[in-house]
């Protein structure tokens, strides 16, 4: 592994970010929904780079002075390597910089490394939608996080 660039999402990206999507998710976005994503004012997307190609990324839509984490993911071979760690520092600088004070987001409720992720960084869980996600049916916890 090189060195390993955070930056903003650019459309020349989305191929190798479906490609993520497909390895990590049951429920993959399309390549339609991320182009939508990178034309959004609200959103805020960013990619993880090892020497030219995309590892990880995390997304995020703004809501007045909230954020809310639409995803996060690594590819399996370069996990637990403080990539994500990486990407959620750089939200948070992002939030800092754009007066936004809270962040929020739902995870299954059997995913224990991204729960393990998520508390390590400030998030608190604060209830549970029953059965929010399909394939396979799984309710969700809602997590949130200060940012002081
Ligand atoms: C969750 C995910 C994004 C973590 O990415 P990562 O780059 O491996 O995470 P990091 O290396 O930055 O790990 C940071 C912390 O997360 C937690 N963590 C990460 N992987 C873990 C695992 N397999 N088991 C338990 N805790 C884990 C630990 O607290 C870790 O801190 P530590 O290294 O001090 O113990 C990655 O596993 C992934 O892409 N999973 C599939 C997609 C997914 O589930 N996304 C979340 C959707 S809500």
């Amino acid at each position: 592994m090189g060195e390993i660039i955070i930056r903003g999402m650019l459309p020349k990206d989305i191929d190798q970010v479906v490609a993520i999507e497909k390895i990590c998710f049951s429920l993959p976005w399309s390549k339609e929904s991320l182009e939508k994503e990178l034309i959004n004012e609200l959103a805020y997307y960013q990619c993880a780079e090892d020497k030219g190609k995309i590892i990880g990324y995390m997304g995020m839509w703004r809501i007045i002075n909230e954020c809310h984490i639409t995803n996060i993911a690594v590819l399996p071979e370069y996990r637990n390597k403080g990539i994500a760690s990486m990407l959620i520092n750089k939200m948070i600088e992002i939030c800092k910089c754009s007066e936004i004070d809270r962040m929020t987001l739902e995870v299954r409720k059997s995913n224990s490394p991204a729960i393990n992720l998520y508390k390590k960084f400030g998030f608190v869980e604060v209830g549970i939608r029953p059965n929010y996600y399909v394939k396979p049916v799984e309710d969700a916890l809602i997590m949130w996080k200060n940012i002081d």
